[in-house]
């Protein structure tokens, strides 16, 4: 069966992926605190927490709410800094068969070029994500991703500064998802990765204070995957040559199916990993029945299948 997907097929190297299951950034820290629990060799891809030029303690607590259907989120990039990923992570990934992408977050644009140009040539990198759509931060990231023009510019400085494949990952808070992907894509990201979490709420009606400390933060989880699965397909709709990321309440293999359906070619799991930290493996397995099941022996022939024309 073959369960190959190419997510970076403008690129001069390319960038195979043996499977298209990874984890989401930020649900599975360096992957080294889940190595014991699973064999995450066997994974497409491992995502790593985002990280900034330094390190960040991230935002007040509590930090997580659960929610009908979801959990919200306002860690606030808490990370050890780029040059401490080079340091101390960089070196194990090197010895993994799983590659490893790292996932990048700014104040300016400068920052992620910065971010960029540190980590060219590090082994034990294979990839970039650009993340423009933290909404947990109080400067930059968000802000670059919900305006096509300067989507387009953090892609463009990322992209001059590295021979990596540079994926760019997406915010669901616009109104117009389909322009600020046409953007990414015009300045040349190999992928997108659609969608990060979408901006929330919750008030505890005791203290009649906000839950979180942040007031605010992204909501995750089954409650968001239709919003995804619906930004997937439109997306798909009009960008033919760069390659879709599922991201958003992928907790079951059927839930994954669906994405591909839709036009994904990989997905990312998230929340799932915090109620079973095997999940993406599970996942795996069940993409593989299931294809199975169906007398497919391609998961390519899964793409975008279930479009309306
Ligand atoms: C606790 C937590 C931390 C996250 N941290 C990041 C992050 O650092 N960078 C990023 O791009 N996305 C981050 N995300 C978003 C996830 O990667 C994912 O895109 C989002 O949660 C939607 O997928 P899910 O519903 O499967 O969790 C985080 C999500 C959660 C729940």
């Amino acid at each position: 069966m073959d369960l190959s997907v190419q997510l970076a097929p403008k690129s001069k190297t390319g960038f195979l992926l043996k499977n298209p299951v990874m984890t989401a950034s930020g649900t599975f820290g360096y992957g080294t605190e889940y190595e014991h629990l699973f064999d995450i060799q066997s994974l497409g891809a491992v995502v790593c927490k985002g990280t900034t030029l330094d390190s960040r303690q991230g935002n007040p607590q509590p930090r997580i709410a659960e929610t009908s259907g979801g959990i919200l989120n306002s860690i606030g990039l808490q990370n050890i800094g780029v040059e401490a990923l080079i340091k101390e992570k960089a070196p194990i990934w090197a010895k993994w068969k799983v590659p490893v992408v790292v996932n990048i977050a700014g104040n300016s644009i400068e920052d992620y070029a910065s971010i960029a140009r540190k980590l060219e040539g590090v082994p034990g990198i294979h990839g970039l994500e650009v993340n423009i759509s933290c909404p947990n931060v109080k400067a930059g990231c968000v802000e670059f991703g919900s305006d096509p023009t300067s989507a387009a510019r953090v892609t463009d400085a990322v992209r001059k500064e590295t021979s990596l494949p540079v994926w760019v990952k997406l915010t669901p808070n616009t109104s117009d998802v389909i322009s600020i992907a046409l953007a990414v894509a015009n300045a040349g990201a190999d992928a997108i990765i659609l969608i990060n979490t979408i901006k929330g709420m919750a008030i505890d009606i005791k203290s009649r204070r906000p839950v979180l400390g942040n007031v605010t933060g992204g909501l995750s989880g089954p409650a968001v995957k239709p919003v995804a699965l619906r930004m997937v397909y439109e997306v798909a709709g009009v960008i033919k040559d760069v390659p879709l990321i599922g991201s958003g309440g992928i907790m079951t293999a059927n839930d994954a199916i669906e994405f591909f359906l839709a036009g994904a070619s990989a997905v990312q799991i998230g929340t799932a990993n915090l109620i079973n930290p095997r999940a993406p493996i599970v996942i795996l397995e069940g993409i593989q029945s299931y294809l199975q099941q169906e007398g497919l022996d391609d998961i390519k022939n899964l793409i975008g299948a279930g479009r309306v024309s």
